[in-house]
């Protein structure tokens, strides 16, 4: 089976935990870009906001065919409790019919739930089964270890007798 890992980071955390699904799963990576770069402080309002209503963004050179993959990861930060607008936009254009999918947020406090739900609705809505979620917590300076993030995938894939698949 073959596994697409999407994925959007702003501040590199959630890109650490796609390169540690990538690295256990053997799956390709698609990060998403925004074709309007956000500004590190003065963009945290509009970046909340955004998320908060279900916003879209605009995505630079967007690839919504997952037809290759059997299985799709879809990884974000939590903002303001909800999904990334990038990666409301992946899922507004992207068929999920038939795939099984995986999800993964990384977040600073320990409650992504409500961002778990909203994109539970939304892949289903594509088509898609979801077959399995993680998050990870970013430490006190808002980090996530790519040490830690590995060991905990490795761990997590085991659980789930996930093997590593071709590209
Ligand atoms: C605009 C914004 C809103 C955020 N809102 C939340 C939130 O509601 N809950 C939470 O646990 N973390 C929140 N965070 C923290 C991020 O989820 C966390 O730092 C995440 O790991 C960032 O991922 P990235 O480095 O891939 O962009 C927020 C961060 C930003 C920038």
């Amino acid at each position: 089976m073959k596994a697409l890992i999407v994925y959007y980071s702003w501040t590199g955390n959630t890109k650490t935990v796609a390169d540690a699904v990538s690295s256990v799963t053997g799956g390709k990576l698609r990060p998403l870009e925004e074709k309007h770069k956000r500004r590190k402080r003065s963009g945290f309002l509009g970046a909340a906001f955004g998320a908060l209503v279900g916003a879209r963004s605009v995505l630079l050179n967007p690839d919504y065919d997952t037809s290759e993959y059997e299985m799709v990861f879809i990884g974000t930060p939590v903002w303001a409790m909800h999904p990334a607008p990038a990666i409301n936009s992946f899922l507004r254009y992207a068929s999920l019919q038939g795939k099984s999918v995986y999800l993964f947020t990384t977040n600073a406090s320990g409650k992504p739930q409500r961002t778990l739900e909203s994109l539970t609705k939304k892949i289903r809505k594509k088509g898609g089964t979801l077959v399995g979620s993680f998050s990870i917590r970013t430490d006190r300076n808002l980090k996530v270890d790519p040490k830690k993030a590995l060991e905990f995938v490795r761990e997590w894939a085991k659980e789930r007798k996930l093997q590593k698949t071709g590209r």
